[in-house]
């Protein structure tokens, strides 16, 4: 006979500990199932400055944030909000979207280079939002390298939940958040703030049918560049700023060496791959022997090997999938970087197979020439052994104009659907790279379905990769979830002078105690989490702001802003 329990134990919760005893002794999950992207939620603060606007209030010639940094509004956060705060606000409206319950977490992990403390972590603060569910054990912790710390978030994720020995059946969250803010002078323009929250897993069709992996990481299609520089940092005796110091010109140079790096190793590996599977399929089913495969033209892997821009001229693939590359997706500090990171990449995929520079219509003969006069960088004398352009194509003007003209459609179609986000808001460091990655499924949807999505991940000082995703699944229902234009399209405008001296309100307040903060809560987007104070320790109190009626017309109170830009 089975024990008989009476109807009110039946309807008592089961302990937590109980709950994860069993889940672990029945795994609800088959390990064989790919891990995957299940969920993307993003948080931007709701208060922005036009990037125009900024420029003629800066007193700088018109188009040099506009068209220069290729930025059109920046969001930023006056007093009421930190990273901290940020990065609540993004887990609990994600677990909230899809009735997640807080004990199906076993793993959290943070990506974030905005320091407010230098002992506790970002990670051990959101714990607050796991008391009510008394669900304490959740591992992992923040990373923090520049705004490289998210991708490093996801891989430590990622290798947890495929991890035979640590993984636990229960999904994973992965946290980016930062607050990016310059002194005045040409960087603060490309500030920023944001955060995106991430859930990793498998399916798990009995307990959430609503959630399915919806981009999976591609089997060793990664590569990656790691280089100790100083071109941006915090170090620690500067206690009484949040502003880093910035080499810009030369965080420029470290983030194309690194692309030139990655993508090199990258596309090489891609190619590799698709030559192992042909062999192996050769071999196995009698078709061509390995001396063709290896031959064969379509073993190219670059931006131009695509169904959808092949040229009359150029030999059919006979196999594109296999090596197409369809969209791109970068880490952003503003847009003409984004872009013209786009058009190296086209640089790169010339000089590795000159043929095709003959070969493509969109090749100017002023390109051509240039392009016969450059060559690549030999492996053996390149410390990485990889054989990338010469340091002297980051700076020289005439050949970007040229490669930027010919690569113009390829960005249209591959990258730029994944700028919109970053444009608008500005750069959120480690949220950047999948803040654009959630732009780029809701501008070509269904379209990406079946697609391989390219991710750069770069932060200064340096760490880098550049890795692929395929989408498994439709991303509508998520979509649907984030309503990202409309939310766009809700934020509230400030006047240059507010912006300012917000940033002033801040440098000033910077590591203070015993401090209330007295930014209006109308100005803050409905569900956001809030700091209400600061105490005498330095010890942060926050609240979540519910809304009101006046918060849906709300506009900036600030003396400053009496008229909207
Ligand atoms: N109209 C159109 N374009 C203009 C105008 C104008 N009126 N004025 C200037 N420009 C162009 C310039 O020609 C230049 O374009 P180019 O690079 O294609 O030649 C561009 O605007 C930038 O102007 P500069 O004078 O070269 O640079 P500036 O002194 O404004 O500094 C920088 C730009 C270095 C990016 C600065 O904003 C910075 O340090 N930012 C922070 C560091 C950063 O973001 N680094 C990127 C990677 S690291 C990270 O993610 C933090």
């Amino acid at each position: 006979m089975p024990p008989t329990t009476s109807a009110a134990q039946e309807s008592e919760p089961l302990h937590p500990d109980t709950m994860r005893q069993a889940q672990l002794l029945a795994p609800s999950v088959s390990t064989f199932d790919p891990v995957g992207i299940l969920a993307i939620e993003v948080y931007f603060p709701r208060k922005y400055v036009d990037q125009r606007a900024l420029e003629s209030f800066d007193g700088v010639t018109p188009g040099k944030y506009t068209i220069g940094l290729g930025q059109q509004a920046m969001s930023f956060c006056g007093d009421r909000e930190d990273v901290r705060s940020m990065c609540m606000t993004v887990v609990q409206t994600l677990m909230e979207k899809y009735r997640i319950g807080y004990n199906d977490i076993g793993r959290l992990e943070v990506g974030t280079e905005t320091i407010i403390d230098r002992a506790k972590s970002i990670k051990t603060a959101l714990m607050s939002l796991f008391e009510q569910s008394g669900n304490f054990e959740v591992e992992g912790i923040d990373s923090t390298n520049a705004c490289y710390a998210g991708t490093n978030a996801l891989f430590n994720t990622i290798a947890w939940c495929e991890s035979c020995t640590l993984f636990d059946g229960r999904f994973g969250l992965v946290v980016c958040g930062d607050i990016a803010v310059y002194p005045r002078g040409p960087a603060r323009a490309t500030g920023g703030a944001g955060a995106v929250a991430l859930l990793i897993g498998r399916a798990q069709p009995q307990r959430y049918p609503q959630l399915e992996p919806i981009l999976v990481l591609e089997p060793g299609l990664k590569s990656s560049h790691f280089e100790n520089t100083w071109d941006f940092f915090k170090p620690a005796r500067r206690q009484d700023t949040e502003y880093p110091i910035v080499n810009g010109t030369e965080s420029i140079a470290c983030y194309f060496r690194a692309l030139d790096i990655c993508y090199t190793r990258f596309t090489g590996r891609v190619e590799q791959q698709t030559r192992r599977t042909r062999v192996w399929l050769a071999e196995t089913s009698g078709r061509p022997g390995a001396e063709q495969v290896t031959e064969q033209q379509s073993l190219r892997c670059t931006l131009l090997t695509s169904t959808a821009f092949a040229e009359p001229s150029v030999t059919p693939v006979a196999d594109a999938d296999a090596t197409q590359l369809d969209y791109v997706v970068f880490h952003a500090p503003f847009n003409k970087l984004v872009r013209k990171s786009f058009a190296r990449l086209v640089l790169n995929d010339y000089l590795r197979y000159p043929e095709l520079a003959s070969q493509h219509r969109a090749v100017s003969g002023a390109l051509r020439a240039q392009l016969a006069k450059l060559k690549r960088l030999p492996a053996h004398l390149n410390p990485t052994g990889v054989c990338v352009p010469p340091p002297s194509t980051y700076w020289d003007r005439t050949l970007m104009q040229l490669v930027l003209e010919c690569s113009e459609p390829l960005y249209r179609a591959k990258c730029a659907p994944s700028t919109t986000l970053a444009r608008q808001t500005g750069n959120a460091y480690t949220a950047s790279l999948f803040g654009n990655l959630l732009c780029l499924l809701d501008a070509e949807r269904d379209r990406t379905l079946g697609k391989r999505v390219v991710l750069f991940g770069f932060g200064s000082g340096m760490a880098a990769s550049m890795y692929a995703m395929r989408v498994v699944a439709s991303p509508e229902a998520l979509l649907r979830r984030v309503g990202l234009i409309e939310r766009l399209g809700a934020r509230i405008p400030t006047s240059p002078a507010c912006f300012h001296e917000t940033l002033r309100l801040r440098e000033q307040n910077y590591g203070a105690c015993d401090y209330e903060p007295s930014e209006p809560l109308e100005e803050l987007f409905p569900g956001t989490y809030y700091l209400v104070r600061i105490d005498g320790r330095g010890i942060r109190y926050y609240d979540r702001y519910q809304g009101s009626r006046a918060s849906d017309q709300a506009a900036c109170c600030n003396a400053l802003c009496p008229d909207k830009p």
